[in-house]
């Protein structure tokens, strides 16, 4: 194709035709996610241009994130050039192979199943709700959340999780990061020691660190955090971030006797535990595990909850269980600093709750998960070995191990040559990591695909793949 890049008759300078031709190329997928591009001194010579005009072409459209020069390595198509443009062109290979133009890469973390959320089905609740509009919908609604949607989660934790609660006493969120806002004005942790589990989830601890915590990272081993070393590490730390249904990202559940411990701590010394229920839904192997926020006895769990992981994250919507004492002021405090997302959008997740839509649709994603898990397991552990291969008992995502020396986040680039979207585990450590991995997310990915997906990952890890 490159030799056809040029009109020699055409006004437009020649470094702006590249520049243009190029980047259709990759738009269009004739140029691949990941294809080497010709180095510049040998694409000038193969027009009869100057080197310098290429480098310009080449310059800008690695400005704008078309390609990606990797020193000595050459020049490659980027991925975010597809990814990152919601243009309407037609889908470059792998997003086709994914089955949605612009949808997520493989691998990619953080996301449902985007493929099989009842988009139909909400749009028509979003329209009824719209229909029906009362006059209190219209008024500033309550800070806490509306009342029916505050009902419905009240419901489902009884239900579901075994927690009873009053409505009044869940108060909605803007997600997990919107309750984690209110929580850190309300406990005042500016300067106060406060145990992250480490590795932990990043966006938790980098909400910790804008409130202006000091962090103490509290390891994690088999049984979830070692409570131990944390009361060593930090006594009297204001509060304790913990995911124990199932830890992110190592996928680990709090041992009931460190469940005991850690309640034990916050009783004696007067400290906060913070939930975080991420994705307990999901979870394949026995029952869900009950929450910590169950054996609660004192009063000193933060329970939070979000529809990010079950539903999807642009909705923007969780919940926060707090105990008696901090209710009010936490209230107080979404009122004034921290306004909920749109009524209408509360509205409709409220019908899609107490109308049975939210449990039918976590019982088919926790199948359809189960298949996709297994699927790329099974291909994961044709490739690399199963000693590789960490499944833990639910959660979204599976952990692949990688050898001593290797470096995840160097794997993880280039897995992004490649059209590949894992992360990294050592980026979940604050301090140096313990373990280098990738996390591979398996919500997003049709068994079908899972053969080709895991062969390009061996080549894009330079492993050799097995036949
Ligand atoms: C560990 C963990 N907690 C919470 C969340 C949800 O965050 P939010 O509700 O802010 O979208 C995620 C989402 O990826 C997560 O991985």
């Amino acid at each position: 194709m490159f030799d056809h890049l040029l009109d020699r008759a055409a006004d437009e300078p020649a470094y702006r035709q590249l520049y243009r031709r190029i980047s259709a190329a990759v738009l269009d997928g004739t140029l691949a996610i990941g294809a080497r591009l010709p180095s510049a001194r040998s694409l000038a010579s193969q027009l009869g241009i100057a080197r310098g005009t290429v480098e310009a072409a080449y310059g800008q459209l690695a400005g704008e994130g078309y390609i990606i020069g990797r020193g000595a390595a050459g020049t490659f198509v980027a991925a975010v050039a597809v990814v990152g443009r919601n243009l309407p062109v037609p889908a470059p290979a792998i997003p086709r192979a994914m089955g949605s133009a612009g949808g997520p890469l493989p691998f990619q973390m953080g996301l449902p199943a985007l493929d099989r959320f009842p988009r139909k089905l909400w749009s028509r609740l979003a329209a009824r709700q719209a229909h029906v509009l009362s006059t209190a919908a219209l008024l500033t609604p309550d800070p806490a959340g509306i009342a029916p949607l505050r009902h419905a989660i009240a419901r489902y934790l009884a239900v579901a999780r075994g927690i009873a609660v009053l409505p009044e006493q869940v108060i909605v969120t803007a997600g997990f990061q919107g309750a984690l806002g209110l929580i850190c004005r309300v406990l005042e942790i500016a300067g106060r020691p406060v145990w992250m589990e480490e590795p932990g989830y990043f966006l938790g601890r980098d909400g910790l660190a804008a409130a202006g915590a000091h962090i103490v990272g509290v390891p994690v081993d088999g049984e979830g955090l070692d409570v131990a070393a944390g009361i060593a590490l930090a006594p009297t730390a204001r509060l304790a971030m913990v995911s124990p249904s199932h830890h992110s990202p190592l996928g680990v559940a709090l041992s009931l006797p460190r469940r005991l411990q850690l309640l034990g701590w916050a009783a004696t010394e007067g400290s906060w535990i913070v939930e975080d229920d991420y994705d307990s839904e999901f979870r394949y192997v026995g029952r869900p595990l009950p929450p910590l926020k169950s054996l609660d006895r004192v009063g000193r769990v933060l329970y939070v909850g979000t529809f990010s992981k079950a539903l999807f994250p642009g909705l923007r919507l969780g919940y926060l269980v707090a105990p008696a004492e901090l209710t009010e002021r936490l209230a107080e405090t979404a009122a004034l600093l921290a306004p909920l997302p749109a009524a209408d959008s509360q509205a409709t997740l409220a019908a899609f709750l107490a109308e049975g839509h939210f449990g039918r649709h976590i019982r088919r994603m926790r199948q359809l998960y189960a298949r996709r898990r297994a699927a790329l397991a099974r291909e994961l552990e044709r490739q690399f070995g199963r000693e590789r291969v960490s499944l833990g008992a639910g959660g979204m995502h599976v952990l692949l191990g990688l050898d001593d020396g290797v470096d995840d986040v160097a794997a993880v680039e280039a897995c992004e040559l490649a059209g590949l979207a894992p992360s990294a585990l050592s980026r979940a450590y604050a301090g140096p990591a313990q373990r280098h991995g990738l996390l591979l997310s398996f919500t997003n990915l049709e068994p079908a695909q899972a053969p080709a997906v895991v062969q390009r990952l061996a080549r894009a890890l330079s492993m050799p793949a097995r036949p």
